[in-house]
């Protein structure tokens, strides 16, 4: 049998080790090969190919990114892309596709499956661990980690200058970097996207904390809306998936809350530190699970399936259940950090 893989979206910490897992566990003990496909979805489109096996997998658990390349090509809107990418598997006797990639990269691939025929699995990624299906994610908690780490950093200069520090994270539509960062970093406001937030709220929070003599963080997530305004837009431009690029939003709110309190106020963007780099060693645990469970799937014939963590177990989902919608952040949870704000 011989299984292709690519891996498709932002890159993700950990993708690397699902790959590994899915080689290590398909060559020793099925007896499988390999064609890993470079870039998303233009390998298969395009017969791009990059060898794949026990020595090419050697050495990078520990390591970011992926060793076949990312990108968000979408083959459902390229003139014959599915017949293209269904004609290279055949010509590359390409048995099954495992597909590792969020919401978009998935999307084609329940596709693919539900109305082509094509033998995939899916196993999820996303920094935004926003992929309904599944409880967390790879990538996430090493974002988490990485943003964490930058906002005790950031309490300490702005400490020492009695400044406010906007620290913008990534997530897209969903605020669980800036919850899990801005409650495990100690922030003084966490604004997500699920909540419109009040400006006058925003700087009474603001103002209380300097009253006790701290420096407030804001950690505001790049999706995050106010109450009557627009989310903030890098600019005008949608990839191949029609979504817009976010990030804006922090030094608006800077620019706002000096305005309004007379307090100095500064932004640091995370933007792609936050997926940059070695993966946590939850990630890697959870990224090579994956990658195991994945390529048993494929030894069982159990195809248009998703991986997925449920508790501590992984399971297999269909894909259509994880694409179907996004995973938010419940307004209960909100509320339950809520306490830490001002
Ligand atoms: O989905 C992961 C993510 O990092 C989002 O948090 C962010 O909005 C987006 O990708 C950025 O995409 P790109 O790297 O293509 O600019």
């Amino acid at each position: 049998m011989r299984v292709g893989v690519l891996t498709g979206g932002g890159d993700c910490p950990g993708l690397n080790a699902v790959i590994r897992g899915i080689v290590r566990k398909g060559v020793q003990e099925y007896g499988f090969d390999f064609t890993g496909y470079r870039d998303g979805w233009r390998g298969p489109l395009e017969g791009d190919v990059v060898p794949l096996d026990i020595p090419a997998v050697r050495g990078i658990l520990p390591r970011g990114g992926t060793i076949l390349g990312s990108s968000r090509t979408n083959p459902l809107k390229v003139e014959g892309g599915v017949e293209r990418v269904r004609r290279t598997l055949a010509e590359q006797d390409v048995d099954a596709l495992i597909v590792i990639g969020g919401e978009d990269t998935l999307g084609v691939a329940a596709t693919l499956h539900d109305e082509h025929g094509v033998k995939v699995v899916g196993v999820p990624k996303t920094i935004d661990n926003d992929l309904d299906a599944t409880d967390y994610t790879f990538g996430f908690d090493t974002a988490v980690n990485i943003a964490t780490e930058a906002i005790d950093r950031l309490h300490t200069t702005a400490e020492s200058h009695m400044r406010v520090l906007v620290v913008e994270v990534m997530g897209r539509h969903a605020g669980w970097i800036a919850l899990h960062s801005g409650l495990a970093g100690g922030a003084n406001v966490i604004l997500i996207p699920e909540q419109r937030f009040d400006l006058d709220q925003v700087c009474a929070w603001v103002e209380s904390r300097f009253k006790i003599r701290y420096a407030p963080i804001v950690v505001v997530a790049e999706g995050a809306m106010p109450k009557d305004g627009d989310m903030v837009l890098k600019d005008g431009t949608l990839d191949s998936f029609g979504h817009v690029r976010l990030s804006g939003i922090g030094e608006w709110l800077a620019n706002q809350i000096e305005k309004r309190t007379g307090k100095e106020a500064r932004t640091t963007v995370l933007g792609h530190v936050q997926r940059g780099g070695t993966p946590s060693a939850f990630d890697r645990w959870l990224a090579t699970r994956f990658g195991l469970h994945a390529i048993e799937a494929v030894r069982d014939g159990d195809f248009g399936k998703m991986v997925s963590l449920r508790g501590t177990d992984v399971v297999r989902v269909p894909i259509a259940d994880a694409t179907a919608r996004i995973k938010t952040v419940d307004p209960r949870l909100y509320e339950e950090v809520g306490v830490f704000f001002g």
